[in-house]
């Protein structure tokens, strides 16, 4: 297994461009079994996750083809994906491919939509929490669909296709509210889903499925309504810049002070979390090729943040930011609201000195002037990258074990950072 070695210290200054989101790549490649017709996505990112749903979704008889690079296009330029789903072959997603990547049991609402029956693993827990289907399998029931779960497979039908229905979330989900737009699109008659998700992967996906010929509306407020078609059609889409990567890599130059451009992206994806940073005393500005990260020497102000599903401060950049704090001058409180045991990160960071405990939901973080490296454990894939900013300014050597974390997410981060000024390097091998 790879290492990442880092030595802390440097500055960051430069270009980083940001890439395609990796929470948008899952669902629209997902989105390509509810046709017959090519789906083609632009601005795919390099990553693990997308992968693995390629050979989850080559499963199921999903053909694929990678466009070659074309001229003036860098290494760093995302990929254009062909996905063609004319034969679905099978409806089965089976347990040793749906217990590695979460996102892969959204599958159920498209094979659902599209065949009439499916017969997916259920993912099982990961490191960030239970994290339940209860909600996602509700959503299906109000379209019509029959539920059995046998020996850890949720086994669904609705032999006379889907039928539209009041889909009320008493929760916001991201995944229920893929799920339901997915299904919905090709369910008999009018659906609305009450207390959706806000997130913006939900509007890319819900920008897809429209150019596919679904009649959706409303995506990006608490309240979508779609009006169900007899089949979709062929699309070109491409996936919106990735609002966490951005927020990472601001948050990694609001630690080490410098001065980053982070080309592509888009600041109102992330404004809470670019309002929070200019409160720690970073200062952040945007035109419409990016956003512009500057910090001067001075110190980082704490801040008190709580997780919250989007317009809110986002959960997936909860660890980076108390990285962050770790070094602020005085006392953070950091609450996460959307998972209940995410914070697997706090003893890695307290191995680089980081004085943190925790009070329930809530991560009390004072912040200390020096951070020492250290040899640390990813465990999930954002923990995993607080860790990298961490080490960004510790005092020595840090290596970060168990990369393949943050190989499921961010693309290219050695080269993106190193090119910046920082010390980092891959080592290929060892535990
Ligand atoms: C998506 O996960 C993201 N994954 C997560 O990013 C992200 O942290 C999360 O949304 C919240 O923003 C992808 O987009 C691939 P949820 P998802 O359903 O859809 C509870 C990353 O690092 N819940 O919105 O699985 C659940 O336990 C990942 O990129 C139920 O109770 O999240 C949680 O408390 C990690 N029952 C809350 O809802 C259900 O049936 C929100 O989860 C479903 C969810």
């Amino acid at each position: 297994m790879d290492r990442i070695r880092i030595v802390g210290g440097s500055r960051l200054e430069g270009v980083i461009p940001i890439s395609g989101a990796k929470n948008a790549a899952l669902p629209l490649m997902i989105a390509s079994l509810l046709t017959r017709e090519t789906l083609t996505l632009e601005n795919l990112p390099r990553l693990a996750d997308v992968r693995l749903l390629l050979r989850i979704l080559g499963n199921h008889g999903v053909d694929h083809a990678i466009a070659g690079k074309r001229p003036g296009e860098s290494a760093i330029s995302g990929q254009t994906l062909h996905l063609d789903a004319k034969n679905i072959v099978d409806t089965t997603a089976p347990y040793e491919l749906v217990s590695r990547m979460r996102a892969s049991f959204w599958v159920l609402a498209p094979l659902l939509a599209r065949m009439g029956e499916a017969k997916v693993s259920l993912p099982g827990g990961c490191a960030i929490g239970t994290r339940p289907v209860d909600l996602l399998l509700m959503a299906l029931e109000k379209l019509g669909v029959g539920l059995d779960i046998e020996a850890g497979y949720v086994i669904a039908r609705a032999p006379k296709g889907l039928t539209g229905g009041q889909i009320v979330f008493p929760k916001v989900t991201v995944g229920g509210t893929h799920m339901a737009l997915m299904a919905a699109s090709l369910a008999r008659g009018d659906t609305v889903i009450h207390n959706a998700a806000r997130e913006p992967e939900i509007v890319d996906l819900a920008d897809c499925l429209i150019k596919m010929g679904a009649k959706i509306r409303g995506a990006g407020t608490s309240t979508i309504e779609i009006s169900g078609v007899t089949s979709l059609g062929g699309a070109r889409h491409a996936v919106l810049p990735d609002r966490i990567e951005t927020g990472t890599y601001a948050m990694a130059v609001a630690m080490t002070g410098g001065d980053v451009f982070l080309q592509g992206a888009r600041p109102e994806l992330l404004q809470a979390a670019l309002d929070t940073l200019t409160r720690t005393g970073a200062e952040i500005t945007s035109d419409s090729l990016g956003v512009r990260v500057r910090r001067g020497g001075g110190r980082i102000h704490s801040v008190d943040v709580m997780t919250d599903p989007f317009p809110g401060f986002p959960t997936d950049l909860q660890a980076q930011f108390m990285a962050l704090m770790t070094r602020a001058d005085g006392v953070s409180r950091i609450t996460e609201t959307i998972f209940e045991n995410r914070f697997m990160h706090v003893q890695e960071l307290a191995r680089f000195g980081a004085k943190i405990h925790l009070e329930h939901d809530t991560a009390v973080v004072t912040g200390v002037p020096t951070l020492k490296g250290a040899p640390v454990m990813a465990t999930d894939l954002r923990a995993s990258v607080s860790l990298v900013i961490a080490a960004l300014v510790a005092e020595g050597e840090t290596t970060v074990h168990r990369v393949y974390h943050l190989d499921r997410g961010f693309e290219q981060l050695e080269q993106k950072l190193g090119a910046c000024g920082a010390l980092v390097e891959r080592i290929s091998g060892g535990d």
